[in-house]
């Protein structure tokens, strides 16, 4: 047995041989979990297309293979529905064989069948100065639940959060805070150095200029020309400027930290668009030398459109005609920044499906450029929007974009509420109650978000998401948090763990899916979808509450059946909280 496979794919291997033994193609073995559960748990329609391409009757074929599955000892409840269909569930050895294995590896079952790899992650993507909004708390969801799948598989991550700090948002700003304040010493064109005191702005400033200062330019033809000029300035690396900008940077990833801290959420890097610039000049130069970036029009651009398109595929922009940078130079250079940095294997990006057009052209210019080498897997993981409940884009009452802090507060508060209608935490302080609101709180969010397909918009609805029933964090962590509760119990009547015993089929079906693991975190990892990993643990969740509500186990009086469903109870904990801890859901001690 080993746990590189799949148990189904396991399965299809042992049953086909069996079909081969029978000089019929071992493709046949194809096995699925059964559609009906009441004649076992998985089924084979092999036979019917055996039968087809043998010229035998299937009916003959499902008898013979039957009658070798019988003699192999790992089935039990073998069958033949309708014309030849082959059902059978596992014998409780092999089952039992199956979840201790999985229980002892030292991979827990988190393994991905290949070489690990060197990952550069960059998500979460916030933008300096402007508040981050529900876009960048998927990206930073999912982002993070990606970067704890690829570590538990074993892979080498390099988080980064990328942060927006170098294009024209950043001469808008320096522009409107020169309109408020032209005595400052970073707008005398002869300022050189740092300036010693605090900032000028603190993030509420920054928060209020922002949409002032994009309104402005917007507006006013004047305006727009004065911070086209400034990000130029920048760029270009005006010290007064610089001096200014860094500041501004400053107060924001303060705020920015603060928000990822309560979410949970870890960067290795937290460089920014701008600490690539250095990196701008000699790439564009190679480009052009290479006769890959050629002018048009005053600006510089890369064709990048290739005769089989099925849409349109525009020239990438890489310097305006003003000379300013774009959005895709700074992607560019960061691919060689972390070429040289990291050599990766791949470089994943979690940033918004609208952006696959840029993405794209980023991608393919840095093929045609030779920046990464072939084998280097460039991939945009991109993710739908968060509309509110009336299916628009969420938003304030008013129409703005709600911030992250604003969001952990009505969960919490949201969550604060279920708790004490369902009566839990009851006994607990007041302090204890609010930390386990926000973190049931936050659970509630990420799960929501997670547990859809990542491509799929979703409404965010607090009321849906905090509920202790059905599909969401509460449920899960709340399953936890009673499994633990049980064990607990167990420990302080001094009653042992055994040996796993199946005897029911509640512990038959529980085992089943825990079984399953191995194939959720691959799929999961593999396409980088969160929700199978979602889905695999709420059906434990769901499977361990039915064995819960079936059997005995504190009040068990056999020993041996007493020590095994603890020990099952164990061993689902221990996947939950597993589980749990990849999605990045923290599990409170009581609830
Ligand atoms: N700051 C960008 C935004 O808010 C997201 C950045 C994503 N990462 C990247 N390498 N382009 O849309």
């Amino acid at each position: 047995m080993s746990l590189d496979q799949s148990l189904r794919d396991e399965l299809s291997a042992l049953v086909g041989a069996h079909f081969g033994a029978l000089d019929l193609d071992p493709a046949f073995g194809q096995v699925a979990p059964s559609q009906r559960p009441e004649l076992g748990q998985f089924q084979c329609n092999g036979a019917l297309a055996a039968a087809k391409s043998a010229k035998r009757p299937p009916r003959q074929i499902a008898d013979a293979v039957v009658e070798r599955l019988a003699r192999d000892g790992r089935f039990r409840d073998l069958s033949i529905a309708g014309p030849g269909f082959v059902n059978f569930s596992l014998a409780d050895d092999f089952l039992v064989d199956r979840v201790t294995a999985l229980f002892d590896d030292p991979a827990t079952g988190c393994r991905i069948g290949h070489a690990p790899r060197t990952v550069v992650l960059d998500f979460g993507g916030p933008n300096v100065a402007k508040a981050m909004h529900v876009g960048h708390l998927r990206a930073s969801i999912i982002g993070d639940c990606l970067q704890r799948l690829c570590r538990q598989v074993g892979d080498r991550v390099t988080s980064d959060v990328h942060l927006g700090d170098w294009g024209l948002p950043m001469g808008m700003l320096i522009a409107e805070i020169a309109r408020d304040a032209p005595e400052l010493p970073y707008f005398d064109a002869a300022y050189d150095g740092p300036y010693p005191d605090a900032s000028p702005v603190s993030i509420d400033d920054l928060q209020e200029l922002y949409p002032r200062a994009s309104a402005r330019t917007k507006e006013d033809d004047e305006a727009l020309a004065a911070a086209r000029q400034a990000t130029f300035e920048l760029q270009r690396g005006r010290p007064g400027y610089r001096a200014l900008w860094e500041r501004m940077v400053a107060v924001s990833v303060e705020a920015m930290r603060a928000d990822f801290e309560a979410l949970g959420v870890r960067f290795d890097l937290w460089d920014g668009e701008a600490c690539v610039h250095d990196l701008i000049d000699p790439m564009i130069q190679r480009m052009t030398d290479a006769g890959i970036a050629e002018p048009s029009e005053g600006a510089l651009i890369v064709r990048v459109a290739r005769p089989d398109d099925k849409a349109e595929m525009p020239p990438l922009v890489l310097l305006k005609s003003d000379g300013g940078v774009m959005y895709s130079t700074t992607d560019l250079a960061t691919i060689v920044n972390r070429v040289e940095r990291q050599d990766p294997d791949a470089i994943v990006y979690v940033v918004d499906g609208r952006q696959s057009l840029h993405f794209e052209q980023v991608f393919r210019t840095a093929r045609l450029a030779g920046l990464v080498r072939d084998d280097v897997a460039l991939e945009h993981v991109g993710f739908g929007t968060v509309n509110g409940t009336d299916g628009k884009p969420f938003r304030t009452r008013a129409g703005g974009v709600v911030r992250l802090s604003e969001l952990i507060a009505m969960a919490t508060e949201e969550a604060g509420k279920r708790l004490s209608e369902a009566g839990l935490a009851q006994e607990l302080s007041e302090a204890e109650r609010a930390a386990i609101a926000r973190n049931v709180g936050i659970a509630a969010i990420k799960f929501a978000d997670l547990q859809n397909q990542r491509h799929s918009n979703y409404v965010f609805d607090l009321e849906r998401f905090t509920r202790f029933e059905g599909r969401t964090g509460p449920y899960l962590l709340y399953a936890a948090v009673r499994l633990r509760s049980l064990l607990r119990k167990a420990a302080d009547q001094g009653f042992a763990a055994g040996g796993l015993a199946p005897e029911t089929d509640a512990e038959r079906d529980l085992m089943l899916t825990l079984a399953a693991l191995p194939e959720a975190v691959r799929g999961a990892y593999e396409r980088y979808q969160p929700h199978i990993l979602c889905e695999h643990v709420y059906n434990v969740a769901q499977a361990f509450n039915r064995f819960y509500h079936d059997c005995h186990i504190l009040s068990e009086q056999d020993l041996v059946r007493r020590g095994a469903r603890l020990r099952l109870a164990e061993v689902t904990l221990a996947q939950i909280a597993l589980a749990l801890t990849i999605l990045g859901l923290e599990i409170p001690d009581r609830m």
